[in-house]
Formats: structure tokens, C-alpha cells, sequence
């Protein structure tokens, strides 16, 4: 077989400063084999010469487009709009099996290329759990900016921090909260607690048990509630418009870490636009209020805490790469999809 050659590829979204590959990691895959070209990246949280320094060859930011064709493309989060035929097998975050906005586009642009998707999320292991996630930062942030927001203490427009400072504002805050977490058993959930808990709040936790006959009476009845959930079939949505113009709504402050706006897996059809660093958090109403923060990048304000977790989760996986096993069922999924959209190989992308 062919050495495995890894191109670590800059990220577009200027805000990303995260990477799927820390250094000490790229050092490792190097030494077991791997040619490893990373891209130049004015944001990445690690510099590049630290890769250098690791043994990576370095190229310049966005130059995936001419790799060599058995380079495998590496990244997060979505790839620039050119070129339109992508012709490389990427391993990134496609966003692209669930229906959500431009998914379809995308996978146009593989069939038309020939290239293949390798999609993060659906890197799992014989039982379908996920091998490398960031949900424990997602749901952590979640929390944490809801519950400062909460609070009156939450500065914007958010910049990345470290772990050291959040927890440092969320002890520093007081005041009691009823705080909700739904998905509590996941690994965003889990965060979601964590952040609470530092926060000097003991929150109720819900999971597929409590949510099956929803009482959104006491739902509505915690003052904050942060949703993780991660559904992979439709399900009753947790709340609707109607539901927010209750006489009895408590609930001022809700951080949806999920964020399926735009797919039929949306379990908090509310609303319809993310929010952002810039603008964290959306009022949804006025009275009583009802505030929203929905961003779909958490752990990058963590970049340095979240990449480091993912890397030495992605590592072994990298290290074993192949047709089989995980990467297989990754690449079965993308010929799903392909498949379910009736997409075929070699598709023109208007076609
Ligand atoms: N906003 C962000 O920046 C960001 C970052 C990473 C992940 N995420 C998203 O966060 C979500 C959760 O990710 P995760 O890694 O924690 O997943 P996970 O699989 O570890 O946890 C999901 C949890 O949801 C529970 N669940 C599923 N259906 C439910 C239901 N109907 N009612 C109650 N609980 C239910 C599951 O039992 C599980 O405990 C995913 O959708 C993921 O894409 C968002």
C-alpha cells in the first residue's frame, strides 16, 4: 500500500481557529509512517512552524486544490465555494446528510470531481458511536454563555479564551438558577453539566427517558435551558412558537448547542438563523423576555483546549487509515447519501 500522505488544510471561517491535527499528534503520525503537508494558516491556534518543527512539509493556505491526487485533504469545517469538481478524498465536517442547506451542492461537487467525503460525524465504531467529537466543548460553551448571559456578564463580541478564564467568570458569578439540560447523557451534555456545575448551579437533567412524553410545563418552568440532543430521526419538537407565548413560561435563556436549524431533525423550530460571536445571543421575546444563543462554532472559542481533546481522539484513527473499519463505514455513508439524492459519479454540477 502506498504510504498515507495527510494534507492539513487552512480553514476558511476566519473565526476557526481549530485544528483536527495539534502538532505533538502530526509528530506521531510522521513517525509512524504518515507524509504530512500542512497548510499555512494565519488563525490556526498552533503555528506552523511548530508543525515544521514536528517534520510536516508546509504548503500554502488553500493550495489543497492542487495536491497530489492520493493526498488525503484534512479539515474541519466547510471548504470555499472553488473549485466547484472535487476531485481529492476529504475528511472533514460536510454537514451534508441531513438535508441542511447546501448539502446537496456539495455533493454535487464530489460527483462531479469523483472525489469522496469522509465525513467526521460519521466516523464511528461498530456500535455507531462517534470516535472524535468536540461536544464536550460545545455543550460546555453552550452553557457557559447562557449562563453568563443569564446573569448579565456575558462580554461580546466573544474571542477565543481558555478554559482557565471561563471558569474563572463562571465561579465568579452568583445568583440561583433553575437550568435544564436536555441530552444530558451525551458528551455535549455532559459539558453542558460541567459548565453548570462550575457556575455554582445544579441542573435538572434530561434524556431520551424524560423527553419521550414531554412535560414542557416543567420545561418551560427552568429559567435556562440548554439543548444537546443529538436526534438521527425526526422527533416531536421540544418547543414551538406557541409554547414561547404561554402565561406561564419561565424559561428567559435557552442555548440550543445543537443547532439542526433547516433540518427535519430540528427539535427547537423557533427559530430560524444561528447567532454568532459578533451577536451571541438573539432576544425571541419580548415579554417576558426570551433570549436565544445558537452558534454553531463553540468549542473554536476553546480552540486550543477543543483541538487537543479531537486530535488525540482522530490519531489511532488516522493511524489505522483505510478502506475497512470506521473509514469504511464513513465512505459507505457518503455512497448513501450519493444514492438517496440519486447523485451519481461524474455528475456535471449543474447536471
Ligand atoms: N454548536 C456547536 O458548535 C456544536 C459543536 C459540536 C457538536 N454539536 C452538536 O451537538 C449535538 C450533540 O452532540 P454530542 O456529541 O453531545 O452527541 P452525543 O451523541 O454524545 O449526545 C447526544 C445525546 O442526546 C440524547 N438524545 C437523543 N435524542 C434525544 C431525545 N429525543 N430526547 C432527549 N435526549 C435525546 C442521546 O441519548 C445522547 O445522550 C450534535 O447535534 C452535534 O452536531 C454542536
Amino acid at each position: 500500500m502506498n504510504r498515507l500522505h495527510l494534507w492539513l488544510r487552512h480553514e476558511t471561517r476566519t473565526t476557526e481557529r481549530r485544528t483536527p491535527i495539534v502538532p505533538s499528534d502530526a509528530r506521531r503520525l510522521i513517525e509512524s509512517g504518515v507524509t504530512l503537508t500542512v497548510e499555512e494558516s494565519p488563525q490556526r491556534i498552533f503555528p506552523v512552524e511548530a508543525y515544521e518543527e514536528a517534520g510536516c512539509q508546509v504548503a500554502a493556505a488553500g493550495s489543497w486544490v492542487s495536491a497530489p491526487q492520493d493526498a488525503v485533504i484534512v479539515g474541519l469545517k466547510e471548504l470555499p465555494d472553488e473549485p466547484t469538481e472535487l476531485t481529492h478524498r476529504h475528511i472533514f465536517f460536510g454537514h451534508a446528510y441531513k438535508g441542511q442547506p447546501g448539502a446537496e451542492a456539495l455533493l454535487r461537487r464530489f460527483a462531479a470531481g469523483g472525489g469522496e467525503l469522509l465525513d467526521l460525524e460519521y466516523l464511528v465504531d461498530e456500535h455507531g458511536r462517534r470516535l472524535a467529537a468536540f461536544g464536550f466543548w460545545a455543550g460546555y460553551l453552550g452553557a457557559a454563555l447562557a449562563v453568563l448571559h443569564h446573569r448579565g456578564g456575558l462580554r461580546t463580541p466573544l474571542v477565543p479564551t481558555t478554559r482557565e478564564e471561563m471558569q474563572a467568570e463562571l465561579r465568579s458569578g452568583k445568583g440561583e438558577l433553575s437550568a435544564l439540560v436536555i441530552g444530558a447523557l451525551g458528551r455535549s451534555g455532559r459539558g453542558a453539566c460541567t459548565a453548570l456545575e462550575e457556575a455554582g448551579v445544579e441542573p435538572t437533567c434530561w434524556d431520551v427517558a424524560e423527553t419521550r412524553d414531554l412535560d414542557r410545563r416543567a420545561l418551560l418552568a427552568h429559567e435556562l435551558m440548554v439543548n444537546t440532543v443529538l436526534t438521527t430521526s425526526p422527533v416531536p419538537p421540544f418547543l414551538t412558537d406557541k409554547d414561547l407565548d404561554g402565561p406561564d413560561r419561565r424559561l428567559r435563556t435557552l442555548a440550543d448547542v445543537t443547532v439542526d436549524v433547516g433540518s427535519p431533525m430540528n427539535v427547537l423550530p423557533i427559530y430560524d438563523t444561528t447567532t454568532d460571536w459578533e451577536h451571541p445571543v438573539r432576544r425571541l421575546r419580548e415579554q417576558p423576555p426570551l433570549d436565544l444563543i445558537a452558534i454553531d462554532n463553540l468549542p473554536s472559542l476553546l480552540p486550543r483546549e477543543a483541538s487537543t481533546d479531537f486530535s488525540a481522539a482522530l490519531l489511532p484513527q488516522l493511524e489505522a487509515f483505510g478502506t475497512d473499519g470506521p473509514w469504511g463505514r464513513c465512505l459507505a455513508r457518503f455512497h448513501d447519501a450519493n444514492r438517496e439524492l440519486g447523485i451519481d459519479k461524474r455528475e456535471l454540477p449543474d447536471g
